[in-house]
């Protein structure tokens, strides 16, 4: 094709059909447009916006070129002017404005003006249902929100769930769209190789890492494990997270929000516990069932270390099993 494409048949032949061979040179446009993909996934919306403009002004620049060879340039006229007129033509009915100036004369114009008048119905609705694709698609995580948040009204209304449940509701999607965009990191991460999984984790985690004032200390290896098995969850203000009496399953690292341990008359608080604090941790360790009650005071960003994880950290690094429980016998001091 490249060389069919740079045969100089015009300079032998003259301006005859011949030289429209070189339109094979396009393939390398596409070839090109295919590369750039690859290589720029990221941008791929803008990309395919780009490359459909291109096409389009290609495509409006052939029917203009064909029009004007049907209409002619008088001799001596402006060539400029003439292209002008003839893409004012071409767009004007490609868009279906038509203003009907310049009208066709001959029979070969008249057939060329219908095959653009229907080509042009195709195009429009191929532009406006492009564009809008992928402006749409420029936003896809609010997008699917939208349509999430749309299908959950649709649900609620349809369940009956009253106003109150469906504010709260509304109100934890709207938190977590806020906070993550709507992404659900876990399952993300989990596609991932195992070494660019920790890497990966560490740098998703490194603002809980960096509140949790025992990490600073703490060797490598034990932030990695705890990395990798913190699990992020959210709860909304009232939710009772760990019930006292209950058998203990997984310990809790507050990342941003606040979290009030209740006494075990239900009402007054023994304490608050802040970003980069922890709970849940004594009935893992001393293998009893849970002493207080703990609820979220507000939205409450929190990760979680189930207790197979739990057991093995501590088994693992003694260090981080006697932090914990010089922590929890200083809390229970409190709380008696
Ligand atoms: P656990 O007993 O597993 O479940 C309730 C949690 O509340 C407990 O672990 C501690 O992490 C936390 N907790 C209990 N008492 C106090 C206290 N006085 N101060 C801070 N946290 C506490």
């Amino acid at each position: 094709m490249d060389i069919l494409a740079a045969l100089p048949l015009q300079i032998a032949f003259g301006w005859t059909p011949l030289a429209l061979v070189r339109i094979f040179k396009l393939a390398r446009v596409a070839e090109a447009m295919s590369i750039w993909r690859q290589h720029h996934i990221h941008l791929w919306n803008t990309l395919r916006l780009v490359y459909f403009v291109y096409w389009l002004a290609l495509s409006v620049h052939w029917l203009s070129a064909g029009w004007l060879s049907l209409r002619g340039i008088p001799p001596g006229a402006d060539e400029w002017g003439a292209y002008l007129r003839s893409l004012y033509w071409c767009i004007s009915t490609l868009t279906t404005i038509g203003y009907g100036d310049i009208t066709p004369h001959t029979n070969a114009q008249v057939i060329y003006a219908m095959v653009v008048m229907i080509f042009g119905v195709g195009m429009y609705g191929y532009v406006i249902a492009n564009i809008s694709t992928i402006i749409t698609n420029l936003q896809p995580a609010r997008t699917r929100y939208l349509a999430n948040m749309e299908k959950l009204g649709a649900f609620m209304r349809s369940r009956d769930i009253p106003q109150a449940m469906q504010r709260r509701i509304r109100d934890y999607y709207g938190y977590v769209w806020e906070q993550r965009l709507g992404y659900d990191e876990a399952s993300i991460v989990q596609g991932l190789p195992p070494g660019l999984l920790v890497e990966v984790s560490l740098f998703l985690k490194r603002d809980i890492i960096a509140k949790v004032p025992f990490f600073k200390g703490a060797s490598d290896d034990l932030v990695k494990e705890i990395a990798l098995a913190m699990q992020p969850v959210v709860y909304t203000p009232g939710d009772v997270v760990v019930r006292a009496g209950d058998p203990g399953t997984d310990m809790y690292f507050i990342s941003r929000g606040s979290m009030e341990v209740i006494a075990p008359d239900g009402r007054s608080v023994v304490a608050t516990l802040r970003d980069g604090e922890f709970f849940g941790e004594m009935a893992l360790l001393r293998d009893q069932p849970r002493s207080a009650d703990v609820r979220a005071a507000s939205y409450c960003d929190v990760y979680r270390l189930d207790k197979k994880s739990f057991d093995s950290v501590v088994t693992k690094f003694p260090d981080f099993a006697a932090h914990l429980r010089s922590i929890g016998t200083r809390r229970m001091d409190r709380s008696r």
